[in-house]
């Protein structure tokens, strides 16, 4: 069983964030047979070495979904998208966006942890998922988008946008800007929040955190006005 879903029996329901549950409190089935089977995904071969699915999590339906690459390595043991280092950055950026994550619906393009272990065998080191992997997981991110049904998406780094609006995305060059795309009414890209961690020196990764929080504010402001 997935941690969350532990958590889920263990906690008296006036303790639970409520928009983390929201869709399983509601008893929305669709919501919950979705992510149940993701649980026993088996279409590539990266389940293996993951301790869990980490399903998308957050309201269903959601005026706004995230859609960033895969859990990273707290993801994976917590069983929820963005609670490590990488979402310390999303929240961050987020709440000087104006945007509550709670009101959010995140997930990634791909649901199992990729890692190789460090030289000293202490830690596991992210791997980048190859194009195999992406294409077996996408059908999960498109149910989750048709469950959730936002007026917004808005991907996190490269390998989102390109998974899902097209390889000809580039995120430094079309961050922000609306993206052509069927999935949602206003699609846009941003950098992925882990590129601020990656930023060396104290004024890049400023100028990356500043850039990822002006693509937020811009979409909550476009929300705003719909
Ligand atoms: N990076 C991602 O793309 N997703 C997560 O959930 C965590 C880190």
């Amino acid at each position: 069983m997935s941690a969350r879903r532990t958590r889920l029996a263990a906690v008296a329901p006036e303790e639970r964030p409520e928009a983390v549950f929201v869709a399983v409190e509601r008893g929305d089935a669709a919501f919950r047979d979705v992510r149940d089977a993701a649980d026993g995904c088996r279409a590539c071969d990266l389940w293996a070495r993951a301790t869990q699915t980490v399903f998308g999590n957050g309201p269903v339906p959601a005026r706004l979904m995230l859609v960033g690459e895969q859990p990273g390595d707290q993801e994976d043991v917590q069983g929820e998208p963005f609670v490590g280092p990488a979402g310390r950055i999303l929240d961050r950026a987020l709440e000087e966006a104006g945007i509550d994550r709670e009101r959010v619906f995140v997930t990634n393009v791909v649901k199992h942890f990729k890692w190789r272990p460090a030289p000293s065998g202490k830690r596991r080191l992210h791997e980048r998922p190859n194009r195999t992997e992406i294409g077996a997981c996408l059908p999960w991110v498109r149910s989750e988008l048709a469950l959730v049904r936002p007026e917004a998406l808005v991907l996190l780094g490269a390998t989102a946008a390109q998974a899902v609006v097209g390889p000809k995305v580039r995120v430094t060059r079309d961050h922000g800007v609306p993206l052509e795309s069927e999935l949602a009414p206003l699609v846009v890209a941003t950098i992925h929040p882990s590129a601020v961690l990656r930023a060396q020196g104290g004024p890049a990764r400023e100028e990356a955190y500043a850039g990822l929080v002006a693509d937020l504010r811009a979409v909550a402001r476009r929300l705003a006005a719909a």
